[in-house]
This record gives structure tokens, C-alpha cells and sequence, in this order.
């Protein structure tokens, strides 16, 4: 009793002296003297600060209409705008600047799909960090990244900011960009405050048409697309954006049972939530509110502290406070978390007016850029050893669209970059190897040109020389937002330039650069090597050639299945068994020639039921052997570990990283299990004929599942765990869990 009530004292004795009791206490102080206008200031975000600035945006600085602003200005008008906040309004808060710094600043890197597959959190953290770095030199406090949808559907444009298919790879990664941005403390100069987006099912859009509804039942839900975002409230995410689309028909920006029943309650998240750009007026013509007020009434309630660019906030709330159908308690916890972000950042109670710099490309920086695009090429091909270059490649034939475009290799959100301090392939490759060795033809004007008229020119580049490079893909405008394509082809006349080149004999070697996993079957059959090069970015014509040259392997594997044709979407390695499973020997369908199948299996006349590339996918210039896993025990129990380990040993010529992945599958349980989950992974470098060991650790919660009464629990049973080089290959080892000791 006395022991409880000396805990009890010392407790409250703490949260009273405890720093952030003091906090609390200034925000109250604050939130007492804001009048409801103010308040409501603070809960909206514009992007109608131009530069520079106009007389209407100042003044409404001065009012306090504004809690923040996004992709506005130019560093100086940051400064100003600041300026103005801090000295000239009532209450002096300052202002909050969040910007897309989606996949670089100034130094742009491998467009997110890409950096997913380089498998390498350390990694990814350190490119995250130096946008940081340069985005807050230049004034900025708050990026709207990492997104972590996941998506089945390369149609969608978004794919190319997703980290991939998986609900664990994305979880990983997604939490190694956020302590990228973050650091360890929002307050450390050089960092950023990020955001989960976009909270949920965004990527699951019907069809791939951006912005459509989706459909995703619970236990879907709650195992595929928000473990990432569960990640991230783990990993300190400081904010959370809504998402667009409608989940089951509720708009994401006023669905209760995402952001109040799941972020808030469940997860116990207590950062902000801004809505997306306008998402919350969209209600409107989602047709779930009949009009501004009635949207802004459900964002607030289900849990929108911030609305971004709409203005149904600032124009109805204080109505509804009135009406007493919103309390002032709501208006507060809103206004509490933004005034408290502000504080973690260093801005209020702080310095907002810190020295703000236009900020220079690094050689650090670049260096980081170099090696997230050299992790990110996947090798998908490589016949006969075409690639690296031998030693008596002499003259190389450069053609296609994606060669020298420095705006294309960039990919999609880049508004801070430079065209210019990106090197491009062509320019990377004439430096190596002396521009009288590189013919070059660009072949078309972009990805999309379907005029053949160059094709004479290129025909002869090729013919010229001892092989060819083409470099052929999407341009940055064919993926990202609204983006999305419904055929994955190389579009225009891409296909009909390999057909001619491939009639010269010369060896091809093709290069795609890409915001999707695009279709290239008849493509890849012409070549000799493929290497997928995503939109790698400032550096990503130096890491080509290091890799073209053979200074080093490729390492890089997919994060998403690459689909034979359009008509399979979606496809994705962690899919159920179905009761009747094709097998592998009805393998080998004629591509869009309808064949009459044999047995009643899950599969198509026309193409074979497996990707074209799988999950995981990644060759290398060495290759690699696999041993069969062993496990520390045959048994698991609750509470214990199981150790699972594979040899893997370098049997080829050259020094190179590999991704060993471990995955699991639950045989028999309650509710049908997929096929495999990814539970782990590790990068390891080997020397020619170095052999490693790999072991991961296994316990219960590894193993766990929703139930049908969305219960999360491990049953007992038998799993089968795999240590494979991709999601479609190895042997595996069996185990049993034991739910309890007896
Ligand atoms: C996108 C978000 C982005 C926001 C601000 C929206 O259209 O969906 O991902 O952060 O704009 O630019």
C-alpha cells in the first residue's frame, strides 16, 4: 500500500518536473490564449505561398490563418514568411514547411521502387538522411515521405514511390528512411519530420486507376497493406497522411476505424494526421458528405488534424463548435499535436529563425547516390556472360530514348533538383571509355515517339560496332501520380527499334529505365543481357558503367513481381494455394496463343500461371549455392527461438553481394496461409569461393496471423522455412510450433 502510494507520488512528482510535463504546460498556456479562429489557422495547410510572396499571403501570416505550408517558396521566402510569423502575428508560432522529399532534394536518388530493391536499410537510411540534410538547409522541417502502400499492380503510377510488394521488406525499409529523416531526435539540425502515407489501401486502387476505390477485407487489411505503417508508428513516424482513395466505401480522410480505431486507439500513434491535398472537400464527390461542412465534420471527428489545401476547416468548424457537434476538446487534442510538432522540430518555444542556406551537391552525397543506384540494378539476364564488357568490346552502339536524358533518369517528385548535376549514361560511358568508341543514336525523341525515321541511323551505329547498349524504358512522365498505364509495354516504337537492331546480330544489352515493372518478353529474348534500372537518379549514369565495366556485380533483387503480361496483375509471390494449384509441369504455355489446358488447375489458356521475373529475383556477375537449411530445433515453443542457417558459397569468378531471404509458410492453419512470407533477409559479400553462413532467428510472433475473429495468434503446427536467392527458388527445412510446453 505504501509502496503504491510512494510510486503514485514519485510518479506525478516526475510528469510535473519532466521536461515535456513543462511542454505540455506552455501549450496549454498557448492553446488558452488562441482564439478558435487561430486555432483553426493551425489546423490548415496552404500552398499558395508563391514567390514572391503575394500581400494576401503575408497579411494572413500576420492573422494567423496558416499553420503551414507546402511545396511553397523558395528558401528565402521560407525565411521571410517565417520572419513575419514569428514577429508580426499575435501569438508568434511559427510556421511549419513540409515539402515532397520523396527520393532526394537536391541529390535526386533511385526513385523509391528502385532503393526497395537494393534490400539494404543502412542504406537507404543514409540517403534519407542526406535529404534531409539538404531539405532542412533550405528551410524545410517536414517531408511527406516514406510512402508505404502496398501495391499488387505495376499499372498503378504510385508503384514507382512504393518500396515494393511486401508487407516486411516495406516495413524494413520504410522504418530505415524514417530514422534517416528523423534521426534520434526531431530537434537535431539536418533533420526532417516524416510522414507515413498514405493511410490505407491506396495501393490496392481498383484496376490500377489512381485515386479508386478499394476493397480490402480485414485480415487483408491488417496482414498486407498496414504492417508498414504499424512499422512506422513503431519506428517514431512524427505524422501520418490519409490517403485518397475510399477503403470498403469509406473515404480514408473521415474513416474512423482506420484513424481513430486503429492509429490512435490500437496503435496509440500521437503525431499529427494531415489530410491529403484536398482529400477531405473530396468527400463531397465521394458522395459520403453532402457538402464542405459535413466533410470537414467527418475528417475532424475520425481523426484529420490538419487539412491540406482545402479550406473546409478554417470555413465551418468554428459553425459546428457552435452547434456543439464538434467539441472544443477535439479542436484542442488537434491543435495540442501540432503545436507539440512544432516544438519537437526546434520551431516553437525554440529557434525558427535559424540561418536557412541554399544548399550544394556534396561529394558525399553523390557518393551515396552512386551506391543506391549501383544496389538497385537487377541483373534479369545475362547470357553467355555478355555482361560485364570484355575486354575486346572496342566500339559500343548507345541507342534509345533513355540514353541522355537527364530529366527522365530522375524519375518522378523532383522539384528541387537539377537536370544539369545529373550524369546521364551517354555521358558516363563516353567519359569511360572515350567518345570515338561510343556511337550514339538516340533512335526516338522520347519513350513515346513511334516515328521510325531515325532507325536507319541507328541500324548503321549498330552494325558499326561490336555491340549494343540500348537504353529504352519510360520517361519520368509516364509514372507517379495519376500516371498509371493499363499496357506495361515499352511504349511507341521502342519494341519495333530492338526487332531491327536484333537483325544486325550484334549482341544486345538492354538497359531499362523505368518508374514500373514493365512487360519486354519479346524484348528480353532478343538480348543477350537485361539489366532493370528503375529512374536511378543524379548518379545514375556513373553506377551504370561501374557496373557495365564490371568494377562491380550487380546485387540488386525485385520487390515486386514482374508479370508476363497485363492480364495477370495481380501477381505476387505471397498469394494462397487455392485447391487446385497448377504445378510445374504445366509450365511452358505459348505466350497469347490459347492452348487447350489439360487438368483443372488455377491458371490461364494463354500464358503460364508464374511471373515473368519473380519476387526476389537478382542475378549477379558470380553465382551462388544455396545449402539446405538446418534448424536449431525441430520444435518451437512459445517464448523460445529457433535458429535457421544456410551455407551459401560464392562458386563463380567474381567478388559479390548477394540477398539471402528467408521465408516461411504455415502449412496448415484456421485460415488459408500464403504460399510464402518473407520473414528476413541479409546482404553478405563473398570472394570467389568464400563460403558464409546465414542464420535467422524464428519465434512465435514470426509466425502469427489474423483469424477469422481477427485475433492475431500463432497456431500450432507444421511450417516450412526456406534461406533462398528468391521467392521462387530453394530448398526448405520443416519445424513444428508448440503452443503450449505439454
Ligand atoms: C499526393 C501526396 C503528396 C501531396 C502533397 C498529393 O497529391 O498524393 O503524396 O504528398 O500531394 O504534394
Amino acid at each position: 500500500m505504501f509502496g503504491l502510494l510512494f510510486r503514485t507520488l514519485s510518479m506525478t512528482f516526475a510528469l510535473q518536473t519532466s521536461p515535456q510535463a513543462e511542454i505540455e504546460k506552455r501549450i496549454d498556456t498557448l492553446l488558452a490564449r488562441m482564439t478558435l479562429e487561430e486555432k483553426l489557422g493551425q489546423m490548415s495547410q496552404s500552398t499558395a505561398m508563391r514567390s514572391p510572396i503575394s500581400e494576401d499571403i503575408k497579411q494572413q501570416i500576420r492573422q494567423g490563418r496558416w499553420g503551414s505550408f507546402l511545396n511553397a517558396g523558395l528558401p528565402a521566402d521560407r525565411v521571410e514568411a517565417q520572419r513575419i510569423a514569428v514577429k508580426e502575428s499575435r501569438l508568434r508560432i511559427p510556421l511549419l514547411f513540409g515539402r515532397d522529399v520523396i527520393h532526394g532534394y537536391r541529390t535526386v536518388f533511385p526513385i523509391p521502387l528502385g532503393q526497395s530493391a537494393t534490400w539494404n536499410p543502412e542504406l537507404i537510411e543514409r540517403a534519407a538522411a542526406t535529404a534531409a540534410r539538404e531539405a532542412s538547409t533550405e528551410g524545410i522541417h517536414w517531408t511527406f515521405a516514406p510512402m508505404l502502400d502496398i501495391t499488387r499492380d505495376p499499372r498503378w503510377g504510385r508503384v514507382a514511390e512504393t518500396l515494393g510488394e511486401d508487407p516486411y521488406l516495406t516495413s524494413q525499409l520504410g522504418a530505415a528512411m524514417i530514422r534517416g529523416f528523423q534521426g534520434k531526435s526531431l530537434g537535431e539540425a539536418g533533420r526532417l519530420a516524416a510522414c507515413a502515407k498514405h493511410f490505407a489501401g491506396y495501393g490496392a486502387a481498383e484496376g490500377g486507376r489512381d485515386y479508386n476505390s478499394t476493397f480490402i477485407p480485414e485480415n487483408q487489411l491488417r496482414e498486407v497493406y498496414l504492417p508498414p505503417f504499424h512499422a512506422a508508428v513503431t519506428a517514431g513516424v512524427a505524422t501520418f497522411m490519409t490517403a485518397f482513395n475510399a477503403l470498403n466505401g469509406v473515404p480514408a480522410s473521415g474513416n474512423r476505424f482506420l484513424l481513430d480505431h486503429i492509429l490512435r486507439k490500437e496503435w496509440k500513434f500521437t503525431g499529427i494526421v494531415v489530410s491529403d491535398y484536398e482529400s477531405v472537400i473530396e468527400m463531397v464527390k465521394h458522395g459520403v458528405a453532402a457538402d464542405a461542412g459535413e466533410a470537414a465534420l467527418k475528417a475532424v471527428t475520425a481523426g484529420v488534424d490538419m487539412e491540406m489545401v482545402s479550406t473546409t476547416y478554417f470555413e465551418h468548424l468554428r459553425r459546428l463548435v457552435e452547434q456543439r457537434r464538434i467539441s472544443m476538446a477535439t479542436i484542442d487534442a488537434a491543435v495540442r499535436r501540432i503545436l507539440r510538432l512544432k516544438h519537437q522540430l526546434g520551431l516553437l518555444f525554440g529557434d525558427p529563425m535559424r540561418p536557412v542556406a541554399a544548399v550544394e551537391i556534396s561529394t558525399e552525397a553523390r557518393a551515396i547516390a552512386k551506391e543506391v543506384a549501383i544496389e538497385s540494378f537487377v541483373l534479369l539476364k545475362n547470357d553467355n556472360g555478355v555482361l560485364p564488357f570484355a575486354a575486346a568490346v572496342n566500339r559500343i552502339a548507345v541507342i534509345g530514348p533513355l540514353a541522355d536524358s537527364a530529366v527522365d533518369q530522375m524519375g518522378s517528385w523532383v522539384m528541387d533538383a537539377k537536370p544539369e548535376e545529373t550524369e546521364t549514361p551517354l555521358a558516363s560511358l563516353r567519359k569511360k571509355y572515350g567518345a570515338d568508341r561510343i556511337q550514339y543514336v538516340a533512335a526516338l525523341a522520347n519513350s513515346r515517339d513511334t516515328s521510325r525515321e531515325n532507325f536507319g541511323a541507328a541500324i548503321k551505329a549498330a552494325k558499326a560496332s561490336d555491340m549494343v547498349l540500348l537504353l529504352l524504358g519510360e520517361e519520368q512522365i509516364l509514372s507517379g501520380e495519376a500516371h498509371s498505364r493499363a499496357f506495361l509495354n515499352l511504349p511507341g516504337a521502342q519494341e519495333a527499334l530492338v526487332d531491327e537492331i536484333a537483325k544486325t546480330g550484334k549482341p544486345i544489352v538492354t538497359i531499362i529505365l523505368a518508374g514500373r515493372p514493365l512487360t519486354f518478353h519479346g524484348v528480353a529474348a532478343k538480348s543477350a543481357g537485361v539489366l532493370y534500372a528503375w529512374h536511378p537518379g543524379t548518379m545514375g549514369g556513373p553506377a551504370l558503367v561501374e557496373l557495365l565495366a564490371g568494377e562491380r556485380s550487380p546485387s540488386g533483387k525485385l520487390s515486386i513481381s514482374f508479370p508476363r503480361t497485363v492480364g495477370q496483375i495481380p501477381i505476387y509471390y505471397n498469394h494462397l494455394n487455392t485447391g487446385r494449384p497448377a504445378s510445374v509441369g504445366e509450365l511452358g504455355v505459348p505466350l497469347g496463343n490459347p492452348v487447350n489446358p489439360q487438368g483443372f488447375t488455377s491458371k490461364y489458356l494463354d500464358v503460364d500461371f508464374t511471373p515473368e521475373y519473380p519476387f526476389g529475383l537478382g542475378l549477379s556477375y558470380t553465382t551462388f549455392e544455396y545449402s539446405t537449411p538446418r534448424i536449431s530445433s525441430a520444435i518451437l515453443t512459445r517464448g523460445s527461438r529457433v535458429t535457421v542457417s544456410a551455407d551459401i558459397t560464392n562458386t563463380g569468378k567474381r567478388e559479390a553481394e548477394e540477398v539471402a531471404q528467408l521465408y516461411v509458410r504455415d502449412l496448415v492453419a484456421s485460415v488459408a496461409r500464403p504460399v510464402r512470407q518473407l520473414k528476413g533477409f541479409r546482404r553478405v559479400r563473398l570472394k570467389p569461393g568464400e563460403k558464409r553462413t546465414v542464420s535467422f532467428a524464428l519465434s512465435e510472433s514470426d509466425l502469427s496471423f489474423y483469424n477469422e475473429s481477427m485475433r492475431l495468434l500463432t497456431e500450432a503446427g507444421e511450417f516450412q522455412v526456406w534461406i533462398s536467392p528468391d521467392a521462387a527458388r530453394g530448398s526448405d527445412v520443416r519445424f513444428s510450433f508448440q503452443a503450449s510446453p505439454h
